[in-house]
Formats: C-alpha cells, structure tokens, sequence
C-alpha cells in the first residue's frame, strides 16, 4: 500500500509504520522543485536529496567536490514543492569531522535546507556523531556498505561484504547506528542475503540501492531510472523510461516494481 501522498505529508512514523505492515517503500534522490512535484504525486514518499547531485546534476567525477552550499541549495529547491515527501539530505564530504562541525552543518541542512533527517556515511566510526546530532534534536539516517565519499579508499565502487569478516563487521556497523538512535539506514552495494539478515535485525527501516529485495524500501539515483546517466551503470540500475514513454510514467513504474518487489529481480542483485 503505497502512503497518502495526497494531503497528509509522510513522516518518520509513516515509515516506520510501513516496515512493520512490511509494505515496501519508494525512495528516490531528488534535487530541485519541479522533479518532487513530479515524484511526490507519482506516489514516491521518501526523498533522499543526495551528494550524488555532485555528478549527476553538476559534471563531477565522484561526490567529494560537493558543497554544504549545494547541498543547501538544492535541498531547500525540493523542500519548495516537495513537502509531501519525508525528505533525508546528505551531509557532504568533510563537512562532519567533529561533533560541532557535524551539528552546526547538520542544522543549516534542516533549517536551510528543510531536511527533515541527515544523512552521513559510516558505520561504527562515525555513531558517536550520530548519537550527538540525535540527542541535540537532529533524525539521522547512516549510510553502510560501499559509501561513495570514501571510494578511494575501498579501491572503487566495489560490492561490500561479500566474505564473513566484511559481512559481520557490516553487520556490527548497522547495530552501532541504531543503537546511537539513526532513525533510518541505507544500505548500498551489498549482499541480498546480508541485506535481509540486517533487515530482519533492525527496528529502524532499511533502505537498499543494490542490496537487494528484502530490505524495507529501494532507491535509485533519479536519472539513473530515466536513463540519462553518462556513467556505465551498476548491475542493480534500471532504465524505468524505457518503455514507459513518459516521466511520470516511469516513475509510476518504478514505484509499482518497488511495492510489488519486482525490483528488483534477480539480475539486479548481488
Ligand atoms: O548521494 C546519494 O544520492 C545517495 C543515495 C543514492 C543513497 O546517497
């Protein structure tokens, strides 16, 4: 069952609700006014206004050049038409390397930018800065597995956890976030089976982009499912436009695979 994106705008309790009905939800990255109208009346109730705007919308080559300026600046565009929709925007590269410069960032993203939760990257590391933003009023959702700020570091964008070690220490970063009080997780480029066990582990709901089937809900990178990305795509992508001869369409599509668990399939899975 898809959230009332008619009237009643969707909260962090909506979706909480939803992981425990197990009704799956729809998330994509949005990054301006005129695509959250478009999303949030095709029925897609999470927004994550990401650091991916840093390639997709501006020509470069990873997330790291972005900006708490752009981000502020793209967020408040979506929260102009976007209020419908529970809206998580991401902290950007550097911008939350103390627990005062994570706070000060975090709160021009919120009173900005109109997020209604952060997001930052990291698992175990980075829990102490989610439990200070939490306690001083701020939602944070974490972000484990491959995390695009730091992909030097993991050698590319590489699949995370394939091997017992990589899984449990993916699983201990997933229990150090809920437990300092994140009120989401996405879950990138991991295992399904994994996915699912950290899943079925949490209170909080996951949210995977190729991390398979059973996590709570899906996202994508808006441009990604309209075909428009200048990249070679991961296998876990689909071209939503395809087929579907219109914007809204598309994104109607994509919403209905993610309810039905179509998407994704098995091809789209590690
Ligand atoms: O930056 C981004 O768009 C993201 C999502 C893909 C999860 O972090």
């Amino acid at each position: 069952m898809a959230a009332d994106t008619g009237s009643s705008p969707t909260s962090l309790a909506t979706l909480r609700d939803m992981k425990q009905r197990g009704d799956k939800i729809a998330c994509l990255t949005c990054y301006d006014a005129s695509f959250a109208e478009v999303l949030q009346t095709a029925g897609v109730e999470l927004f994550i206004i990401g650091d991916s705007l840093g390639m997709v919308v501006m020509g470069y080559d990873s997330t790291v050049p972005v900006s708490m300026d752009n981000m502020v600046h793209h967020a408040a565009s979506v929260a102009r038409a976007g209020h419908r929709a529970y809206r998580v925007v991401d902290l950007p590269y550097l911008s939350y390397e103390s627990a005062t410069q994570a706070y000060d960032n975090a709160r021009r993203l919120v009173d900005e930018g109109g997020a209604d939760m952060v997001k930052l990257e990291g698992g175990v590391a980075r829990a102490h800065l989610v439990e200070h933003l939490v306690n001083l009023g701020i939602p944070v959702c974490g972000h484990i597995g491959l995390l695009p700020q730091s992909v030097e570091q993991f050698g590319g964008y590489r699949v995370q956890g394939r091997d017992a070690a990589g899984a449990a220490a993916i699983t201990e970063d997933a229990l150090a976030l809920q437990a300092a009080g994140a009120g989401m997780l996405v879950m990138e480029c991991i295992p399904a089976a994994l996915a699912k066990s950290i899943t079925e582990t949490l209170d909080i709901p996951t949210i995977g982009i190729g991390a398979g089937a059973d996590c709570d809900g899906q996202v994508l990178v808006l441009y990604d499912i309209l075909g428009i990305a200048a990249q070679k795509q991961p296998r876990f992508v689909k071209d939503f436009l395809a087929g579907s001869g219109s914007i809204d369409a598309a994104v109607r599509a994509y919403v209905a695979a993610v309810k039905d668990g179509s998407y994704p399939a098995a091809e789209h899975v590690y």
